[in-house]
């Protein structure tokens, strides 16, 4: 059988302890370290009231955050433990949580959206010209898509295949299998064209700021 590495992972953590309330946090984070890089700011001022789905959303550190600027942010997610943590994090703030796959989310679902993010999330797990597509058909006129990947170039070399299977490390030292696209800057901006969507920015991020590598790639699209 195989195990989902988030579903796994969310059990271990839910096994620890259970998710205790938290304060909605000050700042976006688009990598896997504080402080660095862009905050959400690169979504466009004045996000109160926007409409904003984060698909991938593990323990919705980023969609609480939203939620604090008065965005009404839903954060979807296909594993149940991660959406259970999420709940018991931010549920108290009033944030909105959704257990399901996100291009299915985004199929079922009508209204459309002014900002879609992904952090570290489906985007980059998911086939890129499914889910590119199904944002951008959810997507408003002028809507955004902000999303970040582990950067390709991130052990110094592209990998030349577009699927890597990384090795995460669960808590309990437990090594799983993860398939990601890993594919580089030019290949995500054909497929967001190809969806219907125009790149508005590309930034190379290095967490932590003296990696030799950049670690993390953001992208900004914007619907025309
Ligand atoms: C690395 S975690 C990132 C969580 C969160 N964005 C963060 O920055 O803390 C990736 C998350 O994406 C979720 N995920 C992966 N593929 C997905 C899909 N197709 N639909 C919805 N969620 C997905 C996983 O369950 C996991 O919780």
């Amino acid at each position: 059988m195989t195990v989902d590495v988030w579903d796994a992972h969310a059990a271990q953590r839910l096994a620890q302890a259970p998710p205790q309330p938290l304060e909605s946090p000050g700042r976006m984070e688009w990598t896997q370290r504080p402080g660095i890089g862009p905050g959400a700011e690169i979504l466009g001022h004045g996000l109160a009231g926007r409409r904003i789905v984060e698909l991938g959303c593990g323990p919705g550190h980023t969609t609480a955050h939203l939620v604090g600027l008065g965005a009404r942010a839903v954060g979807v997610d296909r594993s149940r433990g991660q959406i259970r943590r999420a709940k018991g994090h931010y549920g108290h703030l009033g944030c909105e949580f959704v257990n399901a796959d996100a291009i299915a989310y985004l199929t079922r679902e009508r209204e459309p959206l002014d900002v879609i993010v992904s952090v570290f999330g489906a985007i980059g797990l998911a086939e890129p010209s499914k889910i590119l597509s199904a944002c951008s058909r959810r997507l408003d006129r002028k809507g955004v898509l902000a999303f970040s990947v582990p950067h390709p170039q991130r052990t110094g070399v592209i990998p030349a295949s577009p699927h890597t299977l990384d090795q995460v490390a669960l808590r309990d030292g437990t090594l799983a299998a993860l398939k990601r696209w890993d594919i580089d800057p030019a290949a995500w901006a054909r497929a967001l064209n190809r969806a219907g969507l125009l790149v508005t920015g590309l930034h190379n991020l290095f967490a932590p700021a003296d990696s030799r590598w950049p670690t993390t790639l953001l992208i900004t699209a914007r619907k025309p």
